[in-house]
């Protein structure tokens, strides 16, 4: 029987738990034993009851979960090839041969490296005598898929990660609770959000709650871009508005571009336009908490494709992934993804920001 693991790694985004069950479920349903890994490449690495077999009733409940219910870490053991000979030795122990791992752009390029390493690491492992030639005959090959859980939407090749919706939902939710008390105020309010080098949830974020002004990493304002922030306000005042939301996504200001900060736009829209204002943080409330309706769906759409690839991979398929375009589920090879959703973030550091804007895709463009 063939013995398919599934594991959640990097940080943590609704619906995980939603691919989860459906990974565990499906593989069950296909005749396929399912396995969880439990805390990540941690668990990988460590082994022992963080591998453990899952029954179809053991995720009863978890698609609306929030977080991950099999845990999750940011393991350095497995940056390094001792420990993913470890990992190596683990799932030949417990008979895995097939991984889904949900993850962010890390994780999933963490998954492809073991995957190219394996017949050297079976070598070394049958070198040291941890494994007989027989094992390494029988798990010869390694069959990975991925599925991209991550907030931030930052993932090339794939409309939507799976978190990303029920985190801009959480986004939207926070600001219009700020517009109330904003609007009984007359206040101003500078609302920073997740998005780690992506601007998706402060761009979505603003188109979705009408913000006044969004500062993202892709797309810095130029030069004047205080003196064009303090325009468009004071229009909006003039207007008859009586709050004021700017939304600034965290990679903007990690930059350091023009000094960009929550702090600077404060200071600005009270200084210059006699504002009184306050700034917002939302962290992690917007990570955590239930998974919304799409990511319900999409988490089990995915989770079952998944199951479908390692099904039907053979050995010359290179690694996969699981995405959606144009509300499709489709496979997508993982280290054209990975080489893509990289190069964004360097041609932000490198400052070229029309190539951000290119590889982000139309949604940004507009
Ligand atoms: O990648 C998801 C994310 O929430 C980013 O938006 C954010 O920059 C980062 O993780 C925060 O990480 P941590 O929870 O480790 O502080």
């Amino acid at each position: 029987k063939k013995r398919i693991a599934v594991m959640t790694s990097g940080g943590d985004s609704p619906g995980m738990n939603g691919s989860v069950r459906a990974v565990v479920r499906m593989a069950i349903d296909r005749g396929c034993e399912a396995y969880c890994v439990y805390e990540g490449y941690e668990g990988l690495v460590q082994g022992g009851d963080l591998i453990r077999q899952a029954q179809w009733e053991d995720v009863r409940g978890w698609l609306s979960e929030g977080g991950t219910l099999i845990g999750t870490a940011r393991c350095k053991a497995f940056t390094e090839r001792p420990g993913r000979l470890k990992a190596a030795k683990n799932m030949i122990d417990n008979g895995i041969n097939a991984l889904v791992i949900c993850g962010g752009d890390g994780s999933l390029t963490g998954a492809d490296t073991f995957r190219g390493e394996w017949p050297s690491l079976l070598e070394e492992l049958v070198k040291n005598g941890d494994i007989s030639t027989e094992q390494q005959k029988t798990f010869q090959y390694l069959n990975i898929v991925g599925l991209v859980g991550s907030i931030d939407n930052d993932f090339a090749d794939t409309d939507a990660t799976i978190g990303c919706y029920s985190s801009l939902g959480r986004i939207c939710e926070a600001v219009d609770y700020i517009d109330a008390t904003a609007f009984s105020h007359q206040r101003a309010f500078v609302v920073e959000v997740m998005g780690r080098h992506c601007g998706w949830l402060a761009l979505m974020a603003g188109v979705s709650t009408g913000a006044d002004f969004i500062l993202i990493p892709e797309s810095p304002p130029d030069r004047d871009w205080e003196d064009q922030m303090c325009d468009i306000i004071s229009r909006h005042r003039k207007l008859g508005k009586r709050k004021t939301i700017v939304i600034v996504a965290e990679g903007a200001h990690d930059l350091d571009l023009n000094r960009i900060s929550p702090t600077k736009v404060k200071d600005l829209l009270s200084t210059r336009l006699r504002l009184d204002t306050r700034i917002t943080t939302l962290g992690h409330v917007q990570r955590g908490g239930n998974a919304c309706a799409y990511d319900r769906q999409l988490s089990t759409l995915q989770g079952v494709e998944a199951v479908n690839a390692v099904l039907e991979a053979t050995p010359e398929t290179p690694s996969k992934f699981i995405a959606i375009i144009e509300n499709k589920i489709v496979r997508n090879p993982l280290i054209e993804a990975v080489k893509s959703t990289q190069e964004v973030a360097e041609a932000i550091k490198a400052k070229d920001f029309k190539r951000a804007l290119d590889l982000r895709g139309p949604e940004f463009a507009e």
